[in-house]
């Protein structure tokens, strides 16, 4: 019997007007986004460039619900080294910092500096990328990424295999949460759609990375609206 999941939904801003970069953050959080993805490519890890930190800093402010609840920037470094762009991201008011473990010389110092900097640290594995760097590490993050495009480009199409490994990366999770460990958000990036949303969570996902779904479209709520309808019905199919 699959416990109830809660899911979250991070619009990617890869994909967003970014000459209206503000506008489309409070839009997209007033149609129901719980995360802000901010995608970081510096054009060596992956062959494209994106935004650095001061887009963050611009950005940070419109991270809020009418409300004034905060939502988390969630910040994807596709950037080799990481050490000092996860310090830069950290001042610049991410909350959640994401690496690609191939990344950096070394993992464990990357995770421990992202976490004494204030913030929730994560590893994100490309489509060929094992899990094993998860036996030494799991206990020390907050997020785990699976990629299911290649990084470097919004739009493209879902890569099937990464639902088997979302069921491994499930399983690890779930096993240290049962032994009173630390809970996990598994998060997948790349995409994702309002048709395939509801597979990817009952492959075990519960953080899902939309950019084109979203951006571009004419009425952001009624997609947020979809998919969320679509992940209601998971589990129902996993029970
Ligand atoms: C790709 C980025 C993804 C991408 C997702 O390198 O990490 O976040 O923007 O875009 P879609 O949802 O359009 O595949
Ligand atoms: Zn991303």
């Amino acid at each position: 019997m699959s416990q109830e999941r809660s899911y979250r939904i991070a619009p990617s801003i890869l994909s967003a007007d970014f000459a209206r970069l503000g506008e489309e953050v409070r839009a997209v959080i007033d149609a129901g986004a719980d995360f802000i993805h901010f995608d970081v490519m510096d054009n060596h890890y992956v062959p494209n460039l994106t935004f650095g930190p001061m887009i963050c800093q611009a950005v940070k402010p419109y991270c809020k619900k009418a409300d004034g609840t905060p939502v988390p920037l969630d910040v994807h470094l596709m950037v080799e080294p990481v050490d000092e762009l996860a310090a830069s991201f950290a001042k610049a008011g991410a909350d959640y910092i994401t690496f690609h473990p191939e990344a950096t010389r070394h993992v464990d110092r990357t995770i421990q500096l992202i976490r004494s900097l204030g913030c929730k640290p994560g590893l994100v594995f490309n489509p060929a990328t094992p899990l094993n760097w998860l036996e030494h590490t799991l206990k020390q993050i907050d997020i785990v990424m699976l990629m299911s495009v290649n990084p470097g480009f919004g739009g493209q199409s879902f890569i099937e295999g990464t639902l088997s490994k979302l069921g491994y990366a499930r399983s690890l999770i779930d096993v240290q949460l049962a032994m009173g460990g630390r809970p996990v958000l598994l998060e997948v990036d790349g995409g994702v759609k309002i048709d395939n949303i509801r597979q990817i969570a009952e492959a075990g996902a519960d953080t899902f990375v939309a950019g084109s779904a979203i951006f571009g479209k004419p009425d952001y709520a009624a997609v947020v609206t979809q998919l969320r309808a679509e992940l209601a019905l998971a589990g129902s199919a996993a029970a």
